[in-house]
């Protein structure tokens, strides 16, 4: 695997062509979920009307907040925002449709209902966490005025039009990756069983929280602190070196390398790196990150059994939003579960429209594995 599209467009593309809000600027992810669901680049005016229907639905009961408030601080931000999702659950358009017998033909309008619903509701909820844990608990209202990703940023307590601007590239950048990756995959698998969004979203959240999948955003920046607090900041390339080694050595990964599909630099890191050189080329985190770029890919080649030692797009994200003032590596996989609401809602409403069939992959006797090993090792 090459690389990633969406729709057919590469990360490049949709930077170029996709809508944003000021000339030149990062595209609106609204633009990304009206690609995603019609295949079509959206105008301006249909992004804006967009942003302004999630605006609207940008709502959320009480009992959601509450049901967050019955968990302990210390709980893991992954762990508060499944909790959210599935408090949101209770107005599942979808379980009421069916629950009034509606037609097979027709599953996908609800889906469709619940996904948008959904997907405008996951930033309140995720910025209600990260206040509630970071903060001082207080949120503020959506702004009529603005668009996704600068909402999500104002609400997080973002104002600075910089940071407006990265979220709309990581929303857009993280939203989606095909339907294998395990969120993407889950979400499917458990809507396959007619689960409505919100069920089968939080599942997919409960993949994401792995550190072999998007737990990997927040195991780069601590790992990269790790190294800064041994070595320093002014890390030399042989310093550097041998603390991936120390690390491979100590059966532990070095997080952010390697994919299990894409075989060369993910684009998404490119993006990243090009955002990096542009408002912060200084910063010590980001330089290191570049000296990284240089290091770890011969070294796991060196390893040998690496199918991918280039960077993945988890490699990056962490020192951008430090930067900027995002600093606590905890919270950045409900950064990622926010934005894949986008393309997993996306394809749930296609696979209700499509009619997708229950998942049931066959399952194999021992002996049928055993038989298969055997005449694998006498090949
Ligand atoms: C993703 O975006 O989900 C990651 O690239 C992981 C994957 O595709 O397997």
């Amino acid at each position: 695997m090459q690389g990633i599209r969406f729709r057919g467009l590469s990360i490049p593309e949709c930077q170029k062509v996709l809508p944003a809000a000021k000339p030149g600027g990062e595209p609106l992810p609204e633009g990304l979920l009206w690609l995603l669901l019609t295949g079509k680049v959206p105008s301006k005016e249909q992004v804006d009307a967009l942003s302004k229907e999630l605006r609207t639905r940008a709502v959320v009961p009480a009992y959601v907040y509450k049901a967050i408030d019955a968990l302990p601080i210390t709980a893991h931000p992954m762990t508060q925002f499944t909790t959210g999702v599935m408090a949101l659950q209770v107005d599942s358009e979808f379980q009421k449709a069916y629950e009034k017998g509606i037609h097979k033909s027709k599953y996908w309008e609800p889906t469709f209902e619940d996904s948008l619903s959904l997907i405008a509701q996951v930033p309140v909820v995720a910025a209600y966490i990260y206040r509630r844990i970071f903060k001082d608990g207080k949120v503020r209202p959506v702004n009529d005025t603005l668009d996704y990703g600068a909402n999500f940023s104002r609400m997080l307590g973002f104002d600075d039009p910089i940071v407006h601007e990265l979220m709309r590239l990581y929303v857009t950048i993280h939203s989606d990756h095909e339907g294998g990756n395990v969120s993407a995959h889950t979400g499917h698998l458990v809507a396959s069983a007619l689960s409505d969004p919100y069920l089968s979203f939080a599942a997919a959240l409960n993949g994401l929280a792995g550190p072999l999948h998007g737990l990997a955003n927040q195991e780069v920046l601590l790992w990269i602190k790790s190294v800064v607090d041994e070595v320093g900041e002014n890390v030399t390339t042989k310093q550097l070196k041998d603390y991936v080694w120390k690390t491979l050595k100590s059966g532990k990964v070095v997080p952010g390398f390697g994919h299990g599909v894409l075989r060369k630099t993910d684009p998404r890191y490119t993006c990243q790196r090009e955002f990096a050189l542009k408002h912060m080329p200084d910063d010590p985190l980001f330089q290191l990150v570049s000296k990284l770029y240089e290091v770890v890919p011969p070294v796991l080649t060196e390893l040998g059994k690496v199918k991918n030692p280039w960077p993945n797009v988890d490699a990056h994200s962490g020192v951008l939003l430090n930067h900027f003032g995002l600093t606590e590596a905890r919270y950045f996989t409900v950064l990622f579960g926010v934005s894949r609401s986008i393309g997993i809602g996306s394809q749930l409403i296609w696979d209700r429209a499509l009619g997708l069939p229950l998942e049931r992959p066959k399952s194999v006797t021992m002996e049928s594995l055993e038989n298969f090993c055997k005449k694998a090792a006498s090949s």
